[in-house]
């Protein structure tokens, strides 16, 4: 069995590599060439992904993992084709299916008898079969007869990838019985975790959304609960952990904004398939609202403190989305520095994974912690673990007189002993 994976990211590489540690001939397929190269040569193009540089240079080196740009060929020699490019939506929450649309064209291009394709990239209820069959088709070969078409949500996260391979099941939905059958005995050659069929590609689409709708409002519960918190005189963070103690209680935590390529987009996919059926997913939707809300709410707290932004100096602290990951992609911090300046305050930016040129690309302004200007605030957006210890002492000298924690994840006794305001999200 020969496999080609399309899209060598964060996701796919890991994938390929996975794939490979089992024995198989895989081709990666990527259209950008530094990328390939890098892996041709046995080195990781992603960072933070614990097991992933020894996978790649060990498959490499058996000659079982090559990479290519000649996405046409590569799938002309394979068995077995996994998409897992991106598919994101606009401000407005439109879907761009530019890429998968031209990747499964590629693929048309392709396509022999006998292949299994495989979707992973996550997509709205339906396009498995009504958006993509039709353009896998144009090979002039029939889905369901002359090849299998399965979709197969992607569950794990960056940063935890063969951990989460290993422990969550596979969920494998095809577009007919035989498309089951082959999804199913493809990942239980490919994985170690347990592999679930589902009786159609629609209810693995809606598996995935479902989920990611699922933590979206739950964090969106967790959000409101911290604003009552905060005008309450309450702590959330005590209040969500007694309320958890319950079996029934699984609150999630609060924070100061949701981003990246998954849980602030995929909700839209529902919602938009919910709207095809004329049904409003109003809580989806709400959801959506309150977690975009909170850089707003974080800036507010600032400014409840400073009385006037105009002219403050304020440090942001993490332009991630999340902890450890290097990705910009709807980041709150790039709202939180669009209402500071909507305000009139200065904006310095730091975060240990970016360099000064990466940040000042973002069109902001590099801070140094090592060499800071005086500052009137801080901002923790980003909970990265080299923001555990940060040097109160010398923010306090730098004139810092309020740090809003926007991941609750400082000691405030500490902040405070150094004669410095704290405002967690939800915390008094
Ligand atoms: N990132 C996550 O934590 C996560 C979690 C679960 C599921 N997913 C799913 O995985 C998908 C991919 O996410 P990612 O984080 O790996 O993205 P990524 O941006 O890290 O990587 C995408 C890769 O696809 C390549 N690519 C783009 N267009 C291409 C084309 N036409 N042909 C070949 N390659 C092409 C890019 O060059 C890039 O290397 C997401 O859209 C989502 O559906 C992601």
């Amino acid at each position: 069995m020969k496999i080609c994976v399309i899209g060598l990211g964060k996701i796919g590489l890991p994938l390929a590599a996975q794939y490979a540690s089992k024995g198989f001939r895989v081709i990666g397929c990527d259209i950008n060439p530094e990328v390939v190269d890098s892996i041709n040569r046995g080195i990781s193009h992603i960072r933070g992904e614990p097991g992933l540089d020894e996978r790649i240079g060990d498959s490499v080196k058996k000659g079982l993992l090559s990479a290519t740009t000649d996405t046409v060929k590569a799938v002309r020699e394979s068995d077995v084709i996994v998409v897992i490019v991106p598919l994101v939506v606009d401000k407005e929450g439109n879907i761009d299916y530019s890429t998968i649309d031209s990747v499964t064209e590629t693929i048309s291009k392709g396509l022999k008898r006998d292949s299994l394709v495989i979707y992973e990239t996550t997509l709205p209820v339906g396009d498995t079969r009504d958006r993509m069959i039709p353009i896998l088709e144009r090979s002039g070969l029939k889905a369901g007869r002359d090849f299998y078409v399965v979709f197969s949500p992607e569950r794990v996260s960056s940063g935890v990838m063969f951990r989460y391979l290993r422990e969550i099941p596979k969920i494998v939905g095809g577009i007919d019985e035989e498309s089951t059958r082959r999804g199913v005995e493809f990942y239980k050659r490919v994985l170690d975790s347990e592999v679930i069929s589902v009786t159609s590609s629609e209810a693995a689409e809606a598996t995935k959304l479902f989920g990611m709708v699922y933590r979206d409002v739950n964090i969106a519960l967790a959000n409101e609960f911290a604003r009552f918190c905060q005008a309450r005189g309450l702590d959330v963070v005590e209040i969500i952990g007694a309320s958890n103690t319950n079996p029934h209680s699984h609150i999630l935590t609060p924070g100061i904004g949701v981003g990246g390529h998954c849980a602030p987009v995929y909700p839209y996919f529902l919602i938009k398939n919910a709207s095809d059926l004329e049904i409003d997913l109003i809580l989806a939707k709400n959801a959506r609202r309150i977690n975009d809300g909170m850089p707003e709410h974080a800036v507010n707290l600032l400014g409840k403190e400073l009385k006037d932004l105009d002219g403050k100096n304020v440090l942001i602290l993490g332009i991630a989305y999340r902890g450890g990951v290097k990705e910009t992609f709807l980041s709150p911090s790039l709202s939180v520095i669009e209402h500071l300046k909507d305000r009139g305050a200065n904006v310095y930016v730091n975060d240990p994974l970016f360099s000064k040129e990466e940040i000042e690309k973002l069109g902001v302004e590099f801070a140094d912690l090592k060499n800071l200007n005086a500052l009137d605030a801080v901002i923790l957006v980003t909970d990265h673990k080299e923001y555990k210890n940060l040097d109160l002492k010398n923010l306090r000298e730098k004139g810092v007189k309020v740090i809003v924690d926007g991941r609750n994840f400082l000691e405030k006794e500490k902040i405070e002993k150094h004669g410095i305001i704290y405002r967690g999200i939800g915390r008094s």
